[in-house]
């Protein structure tokens, strides 16, 4: 794992955003799996002005949405759907058939999971995940104390994540489940790009950084990934011990 640490958001930004583009320039028909969230949100703005302004093709990538709130539609300005829809999709113009996220309003949400699997499976893996992580060490849904093993699936919500959460929605919304890419498709993918930043999780990435790599605190996780970049800026990094430029 490589970790990175930048003076501010924007340039964390910039940089997640560069590699994201850098990512389907070199293989225009990668599959490319995104969180939503406040954390990537900037570098998704980012990445959409590079891909215009330099008439970069995404007409040939695959893109993933990371997770969703069960129950919630994607109309709902709290979704990840409408989210990702918002700052990444649209203003990128990718073409709706590349576009695969859960329907999480489904009554079949095995179907939801089988289909996710199977072109992930299909792609031959995720080439790059951006990832955030939770207050309590989730990436996408993967709770503390999923499996590494898991496929796509539908998880019941920890506490903080549901507390959490609300920040998205304007109005307080039951969020109980989620569905998500799972945690060994996540690890398998061949980059793994985690974001953090602001002070709130300076904490989290302690952990994540210097604690016990653990499916407890599944981000940590990403220590053992080979293609593994950690990037944040200064202020989530204030409480790390570690060395770095
Ligand atoms: C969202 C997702 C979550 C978030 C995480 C951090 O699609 O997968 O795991 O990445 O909860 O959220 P923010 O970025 O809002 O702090």
């Amino acid at each position: 794992m490589e970790l990175k640490v930048f003076d501010n958001y924007h340039l964390l930004s910039h940089a997640a955003a560069t590699r994201i583009v850098g990512q389907i320039r070199k293989k225009p028909d990668a599959l490319l799996c995104f969180a939503s969230g406040d954390t990537p949100k900037l570098a998704y703005q980012l990445a959409a002005e590079m891909v215009k302004s330099e008439q970069v093709d995404v007409t040939q990538c695959y893109f993933i949405g990371l997770d969703e709130w069960l129950g919630i539609t994607p109309d709902n300005t709290g979704s990840c759907h409408y989210f990702l829809q918002r700052y990444l999709i649209q203003p990128m113009n990718i073409p709706a058939a590349r576009v695969h996220l859960f329907n999480a309003t489904l009554e079949d949400e095995e179907a939801e999971c089988t289909k996710m699997d199977r072109l992930i499976a299909e792609r031959g893996g995720i080439d790059l995940a951006i990832v955030g992580v939770g207050m309590n060490g989730h990436i996408g849904f993967n709770e503390p104390g999923t499996s590494t093993q898991t496929l796509a699936h539908v998880i019941s919500l920890d506490e903080i994540t549901k507390q959490v959460g609300q920040k998205y929605f304007t109005e307080t919304t039951a969020v109980n489940k989620g569905i998500t890419v799972g945690l060994k498709q996540l690890l398998h993918a061949k980059e793994l790009l985690l974001m953090a930043n602001g002070l709130k999780k300076a904490g989290v990435m302690k952990r994540v950084v210097e604690g016990e790599a653990s499916k407890h605190f599944p981000a940590s996780l990403i220590r053992q990934h080979q293609n593994g970049t950690v990037m944040i800026d200064s202020e989530a990094a204030s409480e790390l011990e570690t060395q770095y430029q």
